[in-house]
């Protein structure tokens, strides 16, 4: 099948401002949008940029707006799309070039919410043991790729007033520790995160678990925190 796709295209060194480019490429119908990129990056414009690494929903480095909403392009058939396929780089973030975006802020954000185990007693002499029952507690986060899209999609932090908001994919990371038996720092999590730009800044909008490739429950983890947070401050 003939695949036309509508790239958003931008050098900040060269270009005044952003314009889209239309490629065609031949493909299979169960080729990924991410086989067609890469195709157009071999064959047809190496000045394409965009990022990717796994090519199969691992490494999280592939996200963009695919049609308008957020995803991986390495998990889209292209036989699911009908039309022109309009590819944007994530909202949110400053573009760097064409769709690879700064995602620096990103990080920063992540790493506010202390993503590592906090522990005050000594490991036994093998390891710091948990059950299944408690493993099953946190088991959906652990299946985070920090891929962005979560946050890219969250009309908070779309919003330039609420932008300062940790977002969703922190939230995820934060609920994994914070749920998980072996962690000793509940106490400085639920103080960390009970602020206006951490938990409380989630407005449940749902656009995160909409889109996460991972099928993370994200914004019922959200709200699984901020239940913690108030039961905590009631007792
Ligand atoms: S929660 Fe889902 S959408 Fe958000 S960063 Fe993790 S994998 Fe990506
Ligand atoms: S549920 Fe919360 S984090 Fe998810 S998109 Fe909505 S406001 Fe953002
Ligand atoms: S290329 Fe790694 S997740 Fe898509």
């Amino acid at each position: 099948m003939l695949v036309k796709l509508k790239i958003f295209r931008f050098d900040p060194e060269k270009d005044e401002k952003p314009y889209y480019q239309t490629y065609e490429v031949e493909a299979d119908p169960m080729d990924r949008l991410l086989d067609c990129l890469n195709r157009i990056r071999w064959e047809q414009d190496p000045t394409l940029s965009f990022r990717m690494s796994c090519g199969h929903g691992v490494c999280g480095s592939d996200g963009m707006r695919i049609n308008g909403v957020c995803g991986l392009a390495c998990q889209k058939l292209v036989r699911s799309f009908q039309e022109e396929i309009l590819i944007e780089p994530l909202p949110v973030f400053k573009v760097v070039k064409d769709l690879v975006v700064d995602l620096g802020p990103f990080f920063e954000k992540y790493h506010s919410i202390k993503p590592y185990l906090i522990t005050k007693t000594p490991p036994s002499d093998t390891e710091r043991r948990q059950s299944t029952d408690e493993h099953e507690q946190f088991e959906e986060a652990i299946r985070c790729i920090l891929c962005a899209c979560c946050t890219a999609s969250c009309p908070v932090n779309q919003n330039k007033e609420t932008m300062d908001y940790v977002g969703p994919a922190a939230l995820v990371r934060a609920f994994r520790y914070l749920f998980d038996s072996r962690d000793e720092g509940s106490e400085e999590r639920l103080s960390l995160l009970d602020h206006k730009e951490m938990a409380w800044g989630c407005q449940t909008l749902w656009k995160c678990t909409e889109v996460c490739p991972k099928e993370i429950p994200v914004t019922r983890e959200i709200g699984q925190i901020k239940k913690r947070i108030y039961e905590t401050k009631n007792k």
